[in-house]
């Protein structure tokens, strides 16, 4: 199946060779392509340029973008959607007063949604999370990260793992899977969070990595939560199975956690809304990646991840949307930008940069997703007609999207 799109307004992302990631001031420039073609065979981009030069190129499907723009698809390097039910009350409960806190040490929180996905079937929690993969696909989301720990037990968390792994299997969207045991203490384990961690490290892990069912290991390294020995513990006995780390850190307190995550070559670093000099130390010269989720900052009334000191300090930074039933119930990408754009005073060049090219990094899949470069997967999206680039950060709320392309199918 060959696809052709003729007079694409602006083509952007145009990266000729492949790259990395941007990093500092780089992520300021975005490289596009004005009147443009694009040409797609089967799951692949195989040529684009400018329509001066499209000379008899012809496909079994023509699309016209005109007055549209086009770019690769989202990579959402960072969400929790595999989960059950919804946590709405708890939102009502912080509109009245309670911190996100003082909702988890009453039982709400993440021991809350462990509670209902425990008693939810995998076939019921699979139907619930194909509704949401559909509907990032929708908007605009080709490449996505999910993570587990919303289990907590061995059973539940290889429920999710499993049902990650049939997500990826029958969807075209690009899905990296991460476990992510460590990211509450269950109540049998209140007075015993070495055991927990025994569990995991003992019982999980090895199963984990028998079903092949991750690619990356996580924790969530705060304050109530696990703390760095803890964090270590469970990095060290992860990277046995050749598993990196991606982290939750300096969400709510700075302690430290962005060093280890470095020490143990940890591909991205997530959350930062709290940040020390001595992090954004740690993070220069490494491949560590810092995430930024402006929508958990959104929803919850906490700080922004700021961003200009990291971009400032000529690190790198990647946007995703943290879709959680509890911190972020969206996973809408275009509002993730815009939130980045008003809140955390990033440029449009640099969120888009942020949320494709630099997202896919956060997720090792640079390779072939989050430019538009030839050999790389068709992953698009055409947008509405708009004035410029601009317009998709400014115009928040409203869905810009035309038509999406993922792995070569219009969705
Ligand atoms: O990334 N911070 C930890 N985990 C999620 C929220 C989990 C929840 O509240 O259910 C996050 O924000
Ligand atoms: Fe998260």
């Amino acid at each position: 199946m060959s696809i052709l799109i003729t007079n694409i307004k602006e083509l952007l992302q145009v990266r000729e060779t492949k790259i990395k990631n941007v990093k500092g001031a780089e992520m300021q420039i975005l490289p596009t392509l004005k009147n443009a073609y694009l040409l797609i065979d089967n799951d692949t981009i195989v040529d684009y340029g400018s329509m001066r030069y499209l000379n008899g190129l012809d496909a079994e499907t023509v699309i016209d973008a005109s007055n549209k723009l086009v770019l690769p698809t989202w990579c959402d390097s960072h969400t929790h959607i595999v989960y059950s039910g919804q946590r709405e009350q708890e939102f009502v409960d912080r509109i009245n007063g309670l911190s996100y806190e003082e909702i988890a040490n009453r039982g709400g929180g993440i021991l809350n949604s462990a509670k209902k996905l425990q008693n939810t079937s995998e076939e019921n929690l699979y139907i619930q999370s194909v509704s949401r993969i559909k509907e990032v696909m929708k908007l605009g989301t080709g490449a996505i990260e999910i993570k587990s720990g919303y289990g907590l037990t061995t059973e539940a968390e290889l429920k999710m793992l499993r049902v990650i792994k049939r997500i990826k299997n029958n969807f075209p969207i690009k899905v990296k899977s991460t476990f992510l045991a460590a990211h509450a203490l269950p109540l049998d384990y209140k007075n015993n969070k070495q055991g927990f961690i025994d569990l995991i490290i003992n019982n999980m892990l090895p199963k984990v990595a028998e079903e092949q069912l991750a690619n990356y290991i996580d924790v969530f390294c705060e304050k109530g939560y696990f703390n760095l020995d803890d964090t270590e513990q469970i990095l060290k006995a992860a990277s046995k199975y050749h598993l990196m780390p991606k982290i939750h850190v300096n969400q709510f307190n700075a302690f430290g956690g962005i060093k280890v995550a470095v020490k143990h070559h940890a591909l991205s670093v997530d959350h930062l809304e709290e940040l020390n000099p001595e992090d954004i130390d740690a993070l220069m010269g490494s491949s560590t990646i810092p995430v930024a989720l402006p929508t958990c900052s959104y929803f919850l009334s906490i700080p922004y991840t700021p961003a200009r000191q990291l971009i400032d300090a000529g690190l790198p930074l990647a946007l995703a949307s943290d879709y959680n039933p509890g911190s972020t119930p969206s996973g809408n990408m275009n509002f993730v930008l815009s939130t980045a754009c008003i809140k955390m005073k990033m440029t449009p060049e640099e969120a888009i940069n942020a949320a494709t090219i630099n997202g896919a990094y956060a997720m090792g899949i640079e390779n072939e997703y989050g430019s538009i470069t030839k050999g790389k997967k068709a992953n698009l999206i055409i947008t509405k007609e708009i004035p410029s680039y601009n317009f998709i950060p400014y115009a928040f709320g409203s869905n810009l999207i035309d038509q999406v392309i993922i792995n070569g199918d219009r969705i």
